[in-house]
């Protein structure tokens, strides 16, 4: 028999409106909130959500949870992270405290490149221990739906051992074949030349989507279009990490290639804003990363007005973005990159959800979404956003299981 569980009597229940996605302009502010509200879950499925006072009459077998006092949203859906990677960097951060720049770092040897030796040297077992803690931590925070990029390892059992940790740990694994070019090759296209015939074949059977790091000392747009144009044929989705530092030609190349998003965006200037906006690429935001590296943040506010579809996201990583609180996040939308609590809500759920491919099951709380929740500590749901850096998330139901 399908187990079925009632959330009664929540304060507030808050879900984006409507049915489409991605969310843009006016409808990504529209936030439906019932008060007094009831959410009921058959297995996997939410069943019905409603006012208390339209709650049908149920039987004996249904588990009960006391809403009183909390808000109910859709499970927080994390559409970038970088979950499989060994070891930390503590060290570079204090480094940076103390004056050293992130991409100097990573000029001299250390940043993405320390932890891919860390995260060669963690092996299978070690890479899966840390993507479950790292899952844990989400899970903590009301991410019920990740995405995990590989791209420390560089090298074939590496980046394949990452993909595996990530999928076993239910999240929706990217491969980030294209974030460095690792010592052992002489150049980028070297490196390309190995990471298209050796390991693609084999990560587009674990990974739902590709990823490219395209900057000044990355990945240059000649060479993402390569390796993006190979991924797409052998049938990924597209993402870029685009624009962090140098404006450097992802946005054109996304919209060409007809990538799910750009990712980051800090540096994109007006055309780029235009042209975001009157595609069908989304606009992923990373507000935590510009905080923890001290960098400007994306055009957040021009991005939305001009109808671009925003998602928001952690960035989770060793060395960017130690930070895997999306309620964080949503605090920085509000305070830094000015988007209405509304528009942070729909942002890190139904775009985030699109930006994965999964906005028919996730990402809303309706009849037929998948049973994940977030109940909020709080007598409104917009505490999600200004309770900063506080224990807003109470508790965590995932496919209709408390967690
Ligand atoms: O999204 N920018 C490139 N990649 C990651 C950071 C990786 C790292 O510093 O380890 C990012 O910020
Ligand atoms: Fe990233």
């Amino acid at each position: 028999m399908t187990q079925r569980l009632l959330v009664r009597d929540l304060a507030q229940l808050a879900t984006p409106a409507g049915t489409g996605a991605p969310l843009r302009g006016s409808a990504l502010d529209e936030i439906e909130v019932l008060e007094d509200a009831f959410v009921l879950c058959a297995g996997e499925t939410i069943q019905a959500v409603g006012r208390m006072s339209g709650l049908p009459a149920l039987d004996d077998d249904v588990i009960e949870l006391d809403g009183r006092g909390l808000c109910a949203i859709p499970g927080l859906v994390d559409c970038h992270t970088h979950a499989a990677f060994g070891g930390d960097r503590v060290e570079e951060f204090s480094l940076r405290a103390g004056g050293a720049s992130y991409e100097e770092l990573h000029a001299a040897g250390g940043g993405i490149l320390s932890t891919v030796r860390a995260t060669r040297a963690a092996g299978e077992e070690g890479l899966r221990t840390a993507v479950e803690r790292h899952r844990s931590w989400m899970l903590r925070e009301g991410t019920t739906t990740f995405e995990a990029k590989s791209g420390y390892g560089l090298d074939r059992d590496t980046e394949l051992a990452s993909l595996r940790a990530i999928r076993d740990a239910g999240g929706i694994p990217t491969w980030l074949g294209a974030h460095a070019v690792p010592p052992e090759f002489e150049d980028a296209e070297a490196y390309l030349d190995f990471a298209l015939a050796e390991v693609l074949p084999e990560a587009a059977e674990l990974a739902k989507a590709a990823d490219v790091f395209l900057e000044r000392g990355a990945f240059d747009a000649t060479q993402a279009r390569r390796y993006l144009e190979a991924c797409r044929d052998a049938g990924l989705a597209l993402r870029l990490h685009g624009d962090q530092f140098t404006e450097s030609g992802a946005i054109p190349l996304a919209v060409e290639l007809g990538a799910r998003s750009v990712d980051h965006l800090e540096a994109t200037r007006e055309e780029g804003i235009r042209t975001l906006a009157a595609s069908d690429v989304a606009g992923v935001l990373l507000p935590a990363s510009a905080l923890f590296l001290d960098r400007p943040m994306p055009p957040a506010r021009a991005l939305a007005d001009a109808g671009a579809a925003v998602a928001l996201a952690t960035d989770f990583n060793p060395g960017s973005a130690f930070c895997e609180s999306l309620p964080l996040v949503c605090s920085l939308a509000a305070t830094q990159l000015h988007l209405s609590p509304a528009e942070a809500l729909a942002a890190c759920t139904v775009n985030a959800a699109h930006v994965l491919g999964r906005a028919e099951s996730v990402g809303r709380l309706a009849p037929g979404f998948r049973a994940d929740l977030v109940l909020l500590d709080a007598p409104d749901w917009r505490y999600l956003a200004y309770h900063l850096g506080g224990r807003v998330v109470a508790q965590v139901v995932v496919g209709g299981e408390l967690r």
